[in-house]
């Protein structure tokens, strides 16, 4: 019987299997690939590949494919990445339909099987399946988050470095509000290593940004015809460490929130900080009229399509 961690990435797709590659090169613990019965032996394949990986790599972690809910039996993460994702010309929103009943069935399930879990859910769209996560378990709003501030933040970031010509380790950047395309990339907290980005960027240079980062997923969706995989697991990854290794990072991700930012009943993109509690603190940055009044047209978006999910 092991002592390490146990995380269970529900969806062994795309983002669900490099999910599992950064699980096991970060050693974060034994992994679970689960998917539903017709991908078992494409869950499986994956699996073993993975734990073939670790006699090269170096890791001790096991690897897991399975279409066995009771093989996720009390894990500590859980990744929710069961869905569709976007063809060309969709939107976020679009998926609603297939992906409501998805989200409903792997939430029933979880709270049957891993019923302590930290629960971090990427399926689109993003902040009314993580509503309907938490609404469908009643688990704590501590437990229960949404990935997409981090990556919507590294694509501000990246876009930024490569105009500024400077490192992309120097830049940084949050982004709030919900996950479509009126997210709202915060100016007044974006710096290039404490230089405000204003000081070495031009506004017309950094509007043009701001609007390639709100299209960011929907530019990849229309290279390559599915959604981006490798920054969306890399994004939840450093949440599911941030918990794991209680690290108390600060990182922009969907949390619940009863009344920050003057709104509440509602999952939307805010800075939470991390750490072995799950969120364990909400940020409330200081906005300008200008981000405030973003913030609010972002925010109906979000309560549109939870409308949506709550008359469903
Ligand atoms: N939040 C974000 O920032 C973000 C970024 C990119 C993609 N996404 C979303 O993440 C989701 C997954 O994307 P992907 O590229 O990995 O898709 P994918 O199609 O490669 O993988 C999804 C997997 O979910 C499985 N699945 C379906 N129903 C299931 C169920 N009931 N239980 C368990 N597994 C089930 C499918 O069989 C499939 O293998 C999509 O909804 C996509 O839109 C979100």
């Amino acid at each position: 019987m092991t002592t390490r961690k146990k995380i269970a990435l529900i969806g062994a797709g795309n983002i669900g299997g490099e999910l599992a590659n950064l699980a096991c090169e970060k050693q974060l613990g034994d992994v679970v690939l689960f998917d539903i019965p017709p991908k078992e032996n494409f869950a499986k394949g994956k699996a073993l590949d993975l734990e073939q990986n670790s006699a090269i790599r170096g890791f001790d972690a096991s690897v897991v494919g399975t279409s066995k809910w009771s093989d996720c039996a009390g894990a500590d993460v859980i990744i929710v990445t069961a869905g569709i994702p976007r063809k060309p010309g969709q939107s976020r929103d679009d998926l609603i339909a297939i992906n409501l009943p998805i989200i409903r069935d792997v939430a029933d399930n979880a709270k049957t099987h891993c019923p302590n879990a930290f629960v971090i859910v990427i399926s689109n769209p993003l902040d009314a399946m993580v509503y309907e996560f938490k609404r469908r378990t009643g688990f704590p709003k501590e437990r229960v988050v949404g990935m997409a501030g981090v990556l919507d933040s590294g694509r501000f970031q990246l876009f930024l470095a490569r105009a500024a010509g400077v490192s992309v380790k120097d830049v940084r950047a949050t982004v709030l509000g919900g996950h479509g395309d009126d997210m709202v990339p915060v100016l007044s907290a974006t710096t290039i290593n404490g230089v405000p980005v204003s000081q070495l960027l031009p506004l017309d240079t950094i509007q043009g940004i701001v609007e390639r980062t709100r299209k960011g997923g929907g530019e990849i969706v229309g290279l390559m015809g599915t959604s981006a995989f490798y920054a969306p697991a890399s994004s939840a990854i450093a949440m599911a460490e941030a918990y794991l290794l209680d690290q108390k990072r600060l990182l922009p991700c969907a949390a619940f929130l009863t009344g920050e930012y003057g709104y509440k009943d509602l999952y939307m993109g805010v800075p939470v900080v991390i750490g072995g509690k799950g969120v364990e603190r909400i940020i409330e940055l200081s906005l300008s009229s200008e981000e405030k009044a973003m913030l609010e047209k972002s925010a109906a978006s979000v309560k549109t399509i939870v409308e949506v999910v709550k008359k469903n």
